[in-house]
């Protein structure tokens, strides 16, 4: 790896690059706003504000969608638009090819999910070979590989190690040995669902239509995976029946009827894996137990419930939301994890 690097997660929700010797130097909403179909005229939290209190001709949209690329075009103008900022440049040239010293041949290492086709794969390589910026190496990293180095687990060694990630779009279900992918399972279900799960749910039992953000809120502050704790919180919406704007009290027992059922279906994909996986690493995974990461991991008793369910030691990572980009992080840093960043082979580029 060059002197100057960048290892990247892009998220459906976030955004997050590291910076080799410096650590994570961009967190960010993965959104864009757009102007009339064609300009740019906010990116990151700066869209993420104006989500659904735009006028109609303005476009905030999510460029990844269910851990793959979606949106080429709007994806590269906010990469390009992230490391004309990380390298310092005025925002009023970005767009024209001016390398900048900050990030001026720098190698990038991208995590991508492994239960994608190569096509899918192929476009995180080619979203940096084809942007302006001047890049040195490009290399891809399976994201379950980076969320274990990043969850501090030793993944060189012959133990084998489940992680669990659950995201905004995706929950990956990964084991993994010997540095290498043993089985992976990407489901399309993570921190959205939950999110319309509740906006439905507040819509059929109040009579209110809240927004994704008042959804997600209220996810934050109410979501249990188990339905102990009562709870609520004042949220404003509009009726549905006067359509006129009101406040509400939501209580936390609706929250955990609307989740419920999307948390017991990620538990049955991770039985599906356990399942499937070779005994000498099930012992493996009975001894030190399942590890869960992704900022949806954050949700309250989560552990317990997939403990009662799998009778499996749960391990919530710290810092759940970031293990990937940091492992990335350490693949950058240390030499001995270098071999775990793989450059693509030409066979792939065809
Ligand atoms: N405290 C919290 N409680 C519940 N959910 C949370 C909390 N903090 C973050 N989340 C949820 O975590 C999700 C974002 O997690 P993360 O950053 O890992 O996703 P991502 O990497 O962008 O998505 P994906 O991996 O699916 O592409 C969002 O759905 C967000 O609402
Ligand atoms: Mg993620």
């Amino acid at each position: 790896m060059a002197a100057k690097a960048f290892g990247i997660d892009l998220g459906t929700s976030t955004i997050k690059i590291y910076k080799k010797g410096h650590g994570i130097v961009l967190d960010e909403r993965n959104m864009i706003a757009i102007a009339d179909r064609k300009t740019v005229i906010a990116t990151g939290d700066e869209a993420f504000d104006m989500y659904e209190k735009a006028p109609a001709n303005i476009e905030i949209t999510y460029p990844v969608r269910y851990g793959v690329i979606a949106d080429v075009a709007n994806m590269l103008s906010l990469l390009t638009h992230y490391m004309h900022r990380l390298g310092g440049q005025n925002k009023r040239k970005i767009g024209k090819f001016n390398p900048i010293s900050g990030i001026s041949g720098a190698d990038y290492i991208v995590a991508t999910p492994f239960d994608i086709t190569e096509v899918e794969r192929r476009s995180f390589y080619e979203l940096i070979a084809n942007s302006n910026l001047k890049v040195g190496k490009i290399k891809i990293v399976e994201k379950p590989v980076a969320d274990a180095v990043g969850a501090d687990l030793d993944v060189m060694s012959a133990r084998g190690v489940m992680v669990v990630n659950i995201g905004a779009d995706t929950t990956e279900i990964s084991v993994l040995s010997l540095g290498g992918i043993v089985l992976s399972k990407l489901i399309p279900i993570g921190g959205n669902k939950l999110d319309e799960a509740i906006k439905s749910i507040v819509k059929r039992i109040h009579n209110l239509y809240i927004g994704d953000k008042t959804a997600e809120n209220i996810k934050k502050k109410l979501a249990c995976a188990l339905p102990t704790v009562e709870a609520s919180v004042t949220v404003y919406g509009r009726d549905v029946v006067t359509g006129l704007p009101v406040e509400m009290e939501i209580g936390s027992s609706i929250v955990y009827e609307a989740i419920s059922e999307y948390l017991y279906s990620i538990i049955d994909a991770v039985k599906m894996i356990l399942e499937r996986t070779p005994p000498e690493i099930v012992s493996d995974i009975i001894d030190s137990g399942i590890y869960v990461t992704g900022g949806s991991a954050n949700i309250f008793g989560l552990d317990e419930l997939i403990k009662k369910e799998t009778d499996l030691k749960i391990n919530i990572c710290q810092d759940p939301t970031n293990t990937v980009v940091n492992g990335l992080g350490r693949i950058m840093e240390d030499p001995k994890l270098s071999s775990l960043a793989d450059s693509l082979r030409p066979k792939n580029l065809i």
